[in-house]
C-alpha cells in the first residue's frame, strides 16, 4: 500500500480539497432542474433523508494506544483487487446532463483509482462504447423486463463486450419524483440510441422499460433468467433477510443492498438499517454490495463494518462528474479513499478485513 500517495491527497494545491467543495461546484455548474434531477428522491423524500441520517446515528469506538498509522485500504471483490472497497453505482437515464462523456468518464476515473464501475443499461453510451472507452472489465446493470430470452441476449452481448457480472434490477411501476414534477422536467433518455437501439436489442424491452404496459416479472421469470444467464447475477434492491435467502436459492451470485438512493419509493427503511439483517441471513462468503447514502470515507467504513464487502457510490460521483468531468469523478474517489484510510487507522484496523461491528460504541 502506497501510504505516501494517500497522504498527498491532503494537498492544498488540488483544485478541490474536500467533497463538500466538489458538491458546491456541481451545484454551480448544473441548472436548478438538473440539480433536482440528480438529487431528488420520491414522495416526501423521507427515505432519501433516512439514508444519510441513519449513518449519522452510528458512533465509532476508537481504541486508545492502538491506532494504525498506515492501514491498507485495498480489498479483493469478485476476483478483482480494488484500491479501496468501492464501485461506481449505475446512474443512467440522464448522466449526459452532468458531463457529455457520462459513464465513459466515470469508468476511466474508476480505472485510474483502481476501482470498478457498474454500467447502467440506461446509459447514454452503449455498453460496447463504454467498454472500449475504459478498457477495463466492468459490471453491467440490467433491468429484468420484457421477454426472458431478450434479457439473456443482452447479457450475452455484455459478456462478449468484456463485462464480467450482471447487476439485475427490478422496477414494477413509475416513480413519484415530485421535484421533477414541479420542475416539469422530463428527460429524453438516450436509451434508444445506445443499449436499446433497435438493431441491437428487442424493441419490446425498451417499450416495457419506459411504458410499464404489461405485467412485470415474477420470481419464476427471475429464476429462469438467473439460471440460464451466461454471466453471474447480483440482485440489486435486496432489503430484507427473507428475500436475501430467496435470491441466493434462485442462484444469485451476490446481493446488492440498496433502496436506489431513495429514488424508488418513499418510506422504505434506510439501506444501512437493512444491511445487518441481510448479512446475517446469508453465508459469510456471499458477496454483498451496499449503496444509498454513502457520502464520506467514514460511511464506507461503517457499511463494511456492518457486513458489506464493497459500497457503490451514486450521487457523490455524480457531483464529481458535474463539477469537473472525469477529473472531478477521480478526485471524489481519491478523497473518499483518503478519508476511508484515516478512518481505518483511527479504528485500529490495519486492513479492510479487520473492520467488524466492534468498530461501534
Ligand atoms: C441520477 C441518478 C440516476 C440513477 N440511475 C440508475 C440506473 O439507471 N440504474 C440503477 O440501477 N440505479 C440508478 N440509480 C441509483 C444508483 O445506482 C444508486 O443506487 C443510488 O444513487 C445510491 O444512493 P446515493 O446516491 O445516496 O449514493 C440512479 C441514481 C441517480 C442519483
Amino acid at each position: 500500500m502506497n501510504s505516501k500517495r494517500i497522504d498527498d491527497r491532503y494537498s492544498t494545491n488540488e483544485r478541490f480539497t474536500t467533497l463538500r467543495g466538489i458538491e458546491t461546484e456541481a451545484r454551480k455548474q448544473l441548472s436548478p432542474v438538473v440539480w433536482n434531477y440528480l438529487n431528488c428522491g420520491t414522495g416526501d423524500e423521507v427515505t432519501l433523508r433516512a439514508n444519510t441520517a441513519d449513518f449519522d446515528k452510528l458512533a465509532f469506538r476508537t481504541p486508545l494506544f492502538a491506532g494504525i498509522s498506515n492501514p491498507d485500504t485495498s480489498t479483493t471483490f469478485l476476483g478483482h483487487k480494488l484500491s479501496f472497497p468501492a464501485l461506481i453505482a449505475p446512474f443512467g437515464g440522464g448522466e449526459q446532463l452532468l458531463d457529455a462523456q457520462g459513464h465513459c468518464a466515470t469508468g476511466r476515473a474508476a480505472a485510474a483509482v483502481g476501482v470498478r464501475q457498474i454500467v447502467p443499461v440506461a446509459a447514454a453510451h452503449s455498453l460496447e462504447t463504454i467498454a472500449t472507452a475504459t478498457g477495463v472489465a466492468q459490471l453491467f446493470q440490467l433491468t429484468f423486463v420484457g421477454k426472458v430470452d431478450s434479457v439473456l441476449a443482452m447479457i450475452e452481448r455484455a459478456r462478449q463486450a468484456g463485462y464480467e457480472q450482471i447487476v439485475a434490477t427490478y422496477s414494477p411501476i413509475r416513480q413519484w419524483r415530485e421535484r421533477m414534477m414541479e420542475d416539469r422536467f422530463t428527460i429524453r433518455t438516450a436509451m434508444e440510441d445506445s443499449n436499446y437501439a433497435p438493431d441491437k436489442s428487442d424493441p419490446e424491452m425498451l417499450r416495457e422499460q419506459l411504458a410499464f404496459e404489461h405485467k412485470r416479472w415474477g420470481w419464476d421469470e427471475a429464476r429462469e433468467a438467473i439460471r440460464n444467464s451466461p454471466l453471474p447475477i447480483i440482485v440489486k434492491g435486496v432489503m430484507n433477510a427473507e428475500e436475501a435467502v430467496q435470491c441466493m436459492e434462485a442462484g444469485a451470485a451476490g446481493l446488492y443492498v440498496s433502496n436506489y438512493g431513495g429514488r424508488s419509493i418513499d418510506r422504505m427503511p434506510s439501506a444501512i438499517s437493512a444491511l445487518p439483517k441481510v448479512r446475517a441471513a446469508v453465508s459469510k462468503d456471499t458477496p454483498i454490495i451496499f449503496d444509498s447514502g454513502i457520502r464520506r470515507g467514514s460511511d464506507i467504513a461503517a457499511a463494511i463494518a456492518l457486513g458489506a464487502d464493497v459500497v457503490a457510490l451514486g450521487r457523490s460521483v455524480g457531483y464529481g462528474l458535474a463539477a469537473n468531468g472525469e477529473d472531478g469523478a477521480k478526485r471524489v474517489l481519491q478523497l473518499l479513499q483518503s478519508e476511508f484510510w484515516t478512518t481505518l487507522g483511527h479504528l485500529g484496523c490495519s486492513s479492510v478485513e479487520e473492520l467488524t461491528a466492534s468498530a461501534f460504541c
